[in-house]
């Protein structure tokens, strides 16, 4: 454990799925289980469209509202483009930058994740900033120089202020809707990569209070032995937050582990 023990984070990123409807139904369940998280942070991230459905079901209750993206300009003639500015208004209180996904399929670089970071917390918006490997990376040895390379690019130029208001998301590119979780060893050894790092540039106090988040295959059954690891505190969960069961139950799963261990 390093430093105080820390709640549960678990964001649900729930990626290109679900309608209006739909997301209604899964963010009223989830918020219904608000008594059952224990003080943990539940963020649910669902696609645009359905950010006004989700926050208006998640009012009263104790669950965020998250983005999935956001553009680094506050407005203007950039079709197809949704601002920070915009996403603060419609509820969100975090929003994604950099995920793999994004790098994969739409040209993000750790130069525009730096852009967007910095948009997201001009707008009082807590970025999540995703970093992770792709399988041949691993392979070759170079998971933690791939880390450090998207970690300097992407955050060059941050204070210290600024990076503590930043979350950290390590997602293992392989392990990304493939069922192939990494281990709890494999997972650790990264997310103590990044602290160290974040204790390096930023101080110990700063890298100790870090909220880093594992990514990447998460489920009720891995959740428990993920958590327990020092430096994981907590997760961002793709396919399996997409039921409420399933969602929740890695939630009380990382709670238990908190409570027996931390
Ligand atoms: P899966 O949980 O479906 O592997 O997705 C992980 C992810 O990309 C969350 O952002």
């Amino acid at each position: 454990m390093i430093g105080t023990p820390r709640v549960p984070f678990v964001a649900g990123n729930w990626k290109m799925n679900l309608t209006r409807a739909e997301s209604r139904e899964l963010a009223g369940r989830i918020a219904a289980a608000g008594p059952e998280f224990g003080g943990s942070t539940i963020v649910l991230m669902p696609p645009f469209t359905a950010l006004g459905d989700v926050a208006a079901a998640l009012t009263g209750s104790d669950v965020a509202l998250g983005a999935q993206d956001l553009f680094w300009e506050d407005r203007g003639a950039y079709t197809g483009e949704v601002s920070g500015p915009m996403l603060k208004d419609a509820g969100c209180a975090y929003v994604l930058v950099g995920h793999s996904e994004r790098r994969q399929y739409f040209g993000e670089t750790d130069a525009t994740v730096g852009r967007k970071v910095r948009a997201a917390l001009k707008a009082g918006l807590r970025p999540i900033v995703c970093v992770g490997e792709v399988l041949e990376e691993r392979e070759a040895g170079r998971t933690t120089a791939r880390i450090d390379d998207q970690l300097a690019r992407g955050l060059d130029g941050f204070s210290r202020d600024e990076i503590e208001r930043m979350i950290f998301a390590y997602e293992p590119v392989w392990a990304i809707g493939t069922g192939k979780t990494a281990s709890p060893g494999q997972a650790e050894e990264v997310h103590a990569h990044i602290r160290r790092r974040l204790e390096e540039g930023y101080g110990k106090t700063t890298a100790s209070c870090a909220i880093i988040l594992y990514g990447g295959s998460v489920k009720p059954a891995n959740s428990n032995p993920l958590f327990k690891e020092k430096n994981i505190d907590g997760f961002l969960v793709g396919g399996a937050s997409l039921e409420a069961e399933s969602f929740i139950g890695i939630v009380r799963e990382a709670l238990l582990a908190y409570r027996e261990e931390k």
